[in-house]
């Protein structure tokens, strides 16, 4: 079930995701579609991705049957991301903001969007996970809230290095989550943490939330502890899908 990973790449592509999108049902698992440029690239809740040269714009096909733990994709990709950024620039701290954000200081370095495609040709039950990484290496920070790895360090990096550490890594996440280990994830996961214990303030469809970022749930959710605003009791809420604001 889990293929070698092919790595396929563009000078210009609208989107790697949407490219990927296009082709899952004809590509293999761990199929990578990179980029040099994206002229659509896309980012979570609709957002534009400022993708010009210089940055790691990739997406990879993970093919599976476990669409309930789809989410964990994104976990794994970020522990990549970070432990892949730690080998290049040993120098930097990457920490990841959930779920899926990796930033260096307060800013942001790198964005996942994943996408699920479920059923699709001769698919049955299965899942197509279409996992985009956007990370920001020789391109100037697109956004005063970002930052790129060559303006942290004052030097260029080797793009291809830096996939390459990235691969290594995510395919040892890829076997774990097709063995459904999932704690292997979020334990590599919370190596980044940057928000275990703090204050944070979640903004959800549901409503905005304060409280302590307490833990991370199996299935990936936020845990949150908060003072009720009803009763004064302490409660605890999961959430799933949120854009966490961290205090300045
Ligand atoms: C976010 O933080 O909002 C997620 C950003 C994801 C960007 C990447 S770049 C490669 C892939 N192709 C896209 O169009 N988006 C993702």
């Amino acid at each position: 079930m889990m293929g070698d990973p092919n790595i396929i790449r563009f000078p210009v592509l609208g989107s790697t995701n949407d490219h990927l999108n296009d082709v899952h049902a004809d590509v293999d698992d761990m199929t990578i579609i990179v980029a040099g440029r994206q002229t659509r690239g896309r980012g979570r809740f609709g957002r534009e991705w400022v993708s010009d040269d210089g940055g790691l714009w990739f997406s990879v096909l993970v093919r599976h049957d476990d669409p309930e733990h789809a989410f964990l994709l994104t976990f794994a990709a970020a522990v990549s991301v970070a432990e892949a950024i730690r080998k290049a620039a040993p120098g930097l701290e990457p920490k990841i903001k959930w779920p899926n954000d990796v930033l260096i200081g307060q800013k942001k370095v790198c964005g996942i969007l994943t996408e699920n495609v479920i059923g699709g040709r001769g698919r049955g039950s299965g899942c197509d996970s279409i996992v985009g990484i956007g990370l920001n290496v020789n391109n100037d920070p697109p956004l005063d809230t970002s930052t790129s790895l060559s303006h942290e360090l004052d030097r260029e990096l080797d793009l291809t290095a830096i996939l390459d550490s990235f691969v290594l890594v995510f395919s040892r996440y890829r076997e774990d989550f097709r063995r459904r280990d999932y704690r292997r994830i979020i334990d590599g996961w919370k190596v980044f943490w940057g928000s275990a214990g703090k204050q944070v303030h979640i903004s959800t469809v549901h409503g905005d939330l304060d409280g302590i970022a307490e833990d991370i749930a199996d299935d990936g959710s936020l845990i949150i502890r908060s003072g009720g605003e009803v009763s004064s009791d302490v409660e605890k809420v999961q959430v799933l899908e949120g854009d966490l604001i961290l205090p300045e």
